[in-house]
């Protein structure tokens, strides 16, 4: 086992998808302290975020990365002293926990076990970390901050203004655009003054049933969007905290918040709105303000009934429907001191639980990207279809120099044109997307929703008469998940392809990972995450975006113990999961722990795991999964012969039974290790009793479907030497299609790591390279930006499909991603390796000239580089401190390989392990290395399918890992 986190550098501000910082840069609030010039820790973390402010997490993990120029120079030892001074750290000093000098040449973190943290605290913790030898430790301090720990001691209420109880509405139906037609009441603004002398540190606590945003003294505070995030909000509601000494001033102060129902009260997924049908029916804001004086003592403001309420500009904001600004209900200068609130109301108090309230744990959503216009076309009377050449989710800024008073502007959405050039928003459903300005005469407004977001590349723009480019951009939303990976390659449609790619990622990573960021649902599906998922955690740092996420998933579970297949939760579809969407509470937190290395994602998943088992084996007996699902949605979307349900669903039973074994082992839990371990082998025995029939030569599952095949296989449900005969029967399946996929959602992501494995990287390439429907290319080639839901979601001869189901911008299919960076560049890890602790290098050129992966993994940069120039080969790696890799050099050649120039046998940290046909394999330590080879020649297809890696988990016999430390030695460990 090893250690955790995550990406530093570059939060993807801007377009560019290689926003990975530089190595060895010292990471926002951390800074360097003494130590070599070699080995050096960067990037401290603490629950995966760089200094967050305000966690109730109480044993925190505190990690790192790990950057040296020199070869083999791997750490051997740690240390982690924690203070709340900072002299405290120092020799001679009282920190208020320190590990000491560790021996763990694989830490990356270790998980806090000091004395309880107090609440509302700043806490400053320093590593050290030793190279071999008898150099000095390289050092590097970072802090984080407590806010509600312990016992938590509130004092604030929740508040909101009158409710003008909801009458009981249902949606609207397709098409309406009735601007304030939706029921929706105006946005709350809640004030309170008070004022404030000598305060040296001051912190505010905030949270809304709803949406919030607040300023003080006119400022915003924070930047974070559609705060609180979504949760089940009768289960766990997120606070925030900011840091806001710098914003007051002494003497009066005032306190402003906006409110909007957001998803606790607005319109959420497909069901129709009625009052309180979801969560609550009014908005509500709580929010306390610490302020701390130079002699310590701390004054309270929190929010009760001496708040004081009204309404604004803002006459309604929802999600779905869209947000709308009337400029003559402004209350100028509300949100500073001064303002006469005489006529407003005392705040309603409701109540003063709580009890749900949590510290967020993830990065909120940010204004990421901001996209000009690319170009502006005039379709009637002051009315303009603005291109911004990217689908996003979002909002649209606008500019509008003078407004009469009453005239409107409206803004409508949409992710595509149709052939008169209009909008086509039929896919939308019921959400309305349409944002409106109502002007009072004055001139040079900005008008930007501040509680709703949008799927689209197109926005029409009625009642701005010569609307200009400079005058609008579009800025995507989406959680801040630091950007961490880069692809590029010699073909500018696969890189292309991989834009799309993050790009869906961006538009669906909105709080929660939703299906698509359009329509009127926008939901957490589980399995649509779970298929992205290793494409995600390729691209950005997901480690404290899914943290969260999985207490939605946690939350939403039934009370028999299943998981869901969405959350959170809605009422609507809060059945048991299908095979496939509820396993994704399986799958999700293994494949979090293999990435990060943090054994809480095992150790909090396990009795979920365990009860998701059991619940599917109670009620199957018979070790075939048929019975105890909600819907069945099977290889969903799958455009071919559907793959047979009960094949489906008894493979993802194994799947889960094993992983949920190996989580097990991890954490040390041998029984159930063994339990899990022997319930995953009687399903495997069944699956090939019940749906495999095999001559000896030939094989074939039940439904002869490629999805049968790529879950047999990449589940490792088929004897060994039965394989070999399953892997052909899918190239021939694949092969006879087109080639091309027939795969669904579930299929899909298996598909080219399958065949690649069994030596058919040629017909993964293939597949890649294809052009018609069904293919990654077909929507590219017609203008695509992003990843459709359907392969045919738009086709020339039968133009758009079905409205009723029909996104632009859904990941799912995007899950090729990750074999771009596995597959094709050849970056992968290990698959006995957890926290990047051993890679594996190995490019699939195919007819590729070069490919590039750049990753910023929990360990340091790994990073392959390799090109094909005539007949050589040249293979560039970097391996962080305290990982190593085994590199393919791709080569028939053995003899022709150099390294740096030279001859590899000459060289320090360096084995040769095998020459097989193909490819030379080497063992490299730590650091950088640039092979050269005779190239082979054109890539063939491979005679035999012995499989190349094993996918499957193999029954392991792996040691238990600690568990109160990350990033101990691991078992793949030479
Ligand atoms: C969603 C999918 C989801 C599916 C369940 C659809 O409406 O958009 O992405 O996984 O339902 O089958």
């Amino acid at each position: 086992m090893s250690g955790p986190p995550a990406a530093d550098g570059a939060s993807a501000n801007g377009v560019s998808s290689n926003g990975v910082s530089a190595d060895g840069a010292s990471s926002n609030g951390t800074s360097a302290h003494g130590g070599s010039q070699g080995l050096r820790p960067y990037a401290l973390r603490c629950d995966h975020r760089t200094t967050p402010l305000g966690i109730d997490e109480s044993t925190p993990l505190l990690g790192w990365r790990l950057v040296s120029e020199r070869r083999g120079d791997d750490p051997t030892a740690y240390r982690v002293r924690v203070a709340e001074r900072p002299e405290d750290l120092d020799e001679g000093g009282r920190p208020l926990w320190d590990t000491g000098r560790v021996e763990d040449p694989g830490a990356i973190g270790v998980l806090y076990a000091g004395p309880a943290l107090t609440a509302r605290t700043r806490y400053h913790w320093r590593l050290s970390v030793w190279p071999a030898g008898p150099s000095a430790p390289a050092e590097e301090t970072s802090w984080f901050e407590t806010a509600f720990t312990g016992t938590p001691d509130w004092r604030a209420s929740w508040i909101g203004h009158d409710p003008h109880p909801l009458a009981v509405m249902d949606a609207p139906t397709e098409g309406a655009h009735a601007l304030d037609g939706h029921g929706l009441a105006p946005c709350p603004l809640l004030r309170r003054t008070f004022t404030a002398s000598n305060v040296t540190r001051a912190r505010l606590y905030v949270s809304a049933r709803g949406l919030y945003e607040i300023r003080l003294g006119g400022v915003r505070v924070g930047d974070a969007e559609l705060a609180p995030g979504w949760t089940d909000y009768t289960r766990r509601i997120q606070y925030q905290t900011y840091d806001v000494t710098a914003l007051l001033r002494e003497g009066e102060n005032v306190l402003a918040a906006t409110l909007a129902d957001g998803w606790w009260s607005g319109f959420v997924g497909f069901e129709p709105r009625r009052a309180g049908a979801h969560y609550g029916a009014f908005p509500q804001l709580l929010a306390e303000l610490h302020l701390t004086g130079a002699d310590g003592r701390t004054t309270v403001i929190a929010t009760d009934s001496a708040w004081r309420t009204g309404t604004g500009a803002v006459r309604h904001a929802d999600l779905l429907m869209g947000e709308c600004h009337d400029l003559r209900h402004a209350a100028d200068g509300w949100e500073l001191p001064g303002y006469d609130d005489s006529g407003w109301t005392p705040a309603l108090v409701t109540d003063a639980d709580h009890g749900l309230l949590v510290a967020s744990v993830d990065e909120p959503v940010r204004a990421m990207a901001e996209l000009p216009a690319r170009s502006v076309t005039r379709t009637g009377e002051a009315v303009h279809v603005v291109d911004f050449g990217q689908n996003l989710a979002g909002r649209v800024r606008l500019r509008v120099a003078a407004l009469p008073g009453g005239a409107r502007v409206t803004v409508r959405h949409a992710e595509a044109l149709d052939a008169a050039g209009r909008p086509y928003t039929a896919n939308l459903r019921t959400a309305a997307a349409t944002d409106v300005l109502i002007g009072d005469g004055r001139e040079h407004t900005v008008f930007e929703p501040g509680f709703t977001y949008h799927g689209f590349r197109y926005a029409e723009i009625s009642g701005v008469p010569g609307l200009r480019a400079a005058d609008v951009v579009a800025v995507a939303l989406h959680s801040d998940t630091p950007w961490a990976g880069a692809f590029d390659c010699s073909d500018p449609e696969i890189n292309r392809l991989h834009t799309c790619v993050e790009w869906g990622q961006r538009s669906n990573f909105v709080s929660v990972p939703t299906d698509c960021p359009q329509r009127d649902e926008r939901l957490g599906w589980l399995a649509d995450a779970q298929v992205f998922l290793p494409t995600a955690a390729l691209n950005a740092d997901v480690a404290a975006f899914f943290t969260k996420w999985l207490r939605d998933v946690e939350d939403a579970r039934t009370p028999e113990g299943g998981f869901t297949n969405v959350a959170p939760r809605l009422t609507g579809v809060a059945d048991e999961g299908a095979p496939g969407w509820g396993d994704a509470g399986v799958i999700i937190p293994w494949h979090l722990y293999r990435t990060y290395g943090d054994p809480r994602f095992l150790s909090r998943a396990l009795p979920g795991m365990r009860a998701w088992i059991d619940l599917i084996h109670r009620h199957n007996p018979d070790l075939v999964w048929r019975r105890k699902v909600g819907p069945h949605f099977a290889d969903w979307l799958a455009p071919g012969t559907p793959t047979p349900r009960d094949v489906v669903a008894t493979a993802y039973f194994a799947h889960s039974a094993r992983l949920t074994a190996r989580a097990a082992e991890v954490l040390g839990e041998r029984d159930t290790a063994h339990t899990y371990h022997r319930l995953a082998d009687d399903i495997r025995a069944v699956f090939t009793d019940r749906f495999v029939i095999s001559d000896g030569e030939t094989l074939s599952i039940e439904g002869d479907t490629q999805t049968g095949y790529l879950l047999a296989l990449a589940f490792g449900l088929l004897p060994e030497d039965r394989a070999p005969a399953a892997a052909r029967r899918l190239a021939e399946l694949v092969e006879s299609a087109g080639p091309a996929l027939l795969t669904g959602f579930l299929g899909v992501a298996l598909a080219a790591p399958v065949l690649d494995t069994y030596g058919r990287a040629d017909l993964a390439h293939a597949l890649l390279r294809r052009a018609e429907v069904p293919s990654w290319l077909f929507p590219l080639r017609h203008g695509a930006t992003t990843i459709w839901e359907r392969w045919d979601g738009w086709t020339p001869d039968a133009g758009f499909r079905a409205p009723s189901m029909n996104s632009f911008n859904h990941y799912a299919l995007g899950s090729i991603g990750e074999w771009l960076h596995r597959g094709v560049a050849g970056l992968d890890q290990h698959p006995d390796s957890t926290g990047y602790r051993r890679l594996r290098v190995r490019p699939r050129p195919g007819a590729l000239t070069h490919a590039n992966s750049r990753y910023l993994s929990a360990r340091g940069t790994a990073e392959v580089r390799w090109e094909r120039r005539d007949d050589t080969f040249s293979l560039r790696v970097r391996v962080p401190p305290g990982a190593d890799a085994e590199v393919y050099v791709p080569t028939d050649e053995p003899g022709s390989v150099r390294e740096s120039g030279g001859d590899p046998a000459d060289r320090d940290h360096l084995t040769l392990l095998r020459a097989a046909p193909g490819h030379t394999v080497y063992r490299v330590a730590s650091g950088t290395y640039h092979f050269t080879a005779t190239a082979p020649g054109p890539a063939a297809p491979a005679t035999a399918f012995a499989p190349a890696t094993a996918l499957a988990p193999a029954p392991a016999e792996h040691a238990p890992a600690p568990l109160t430390r990350v990033g101990s030695p691991e078992e793949s460990t030479p």
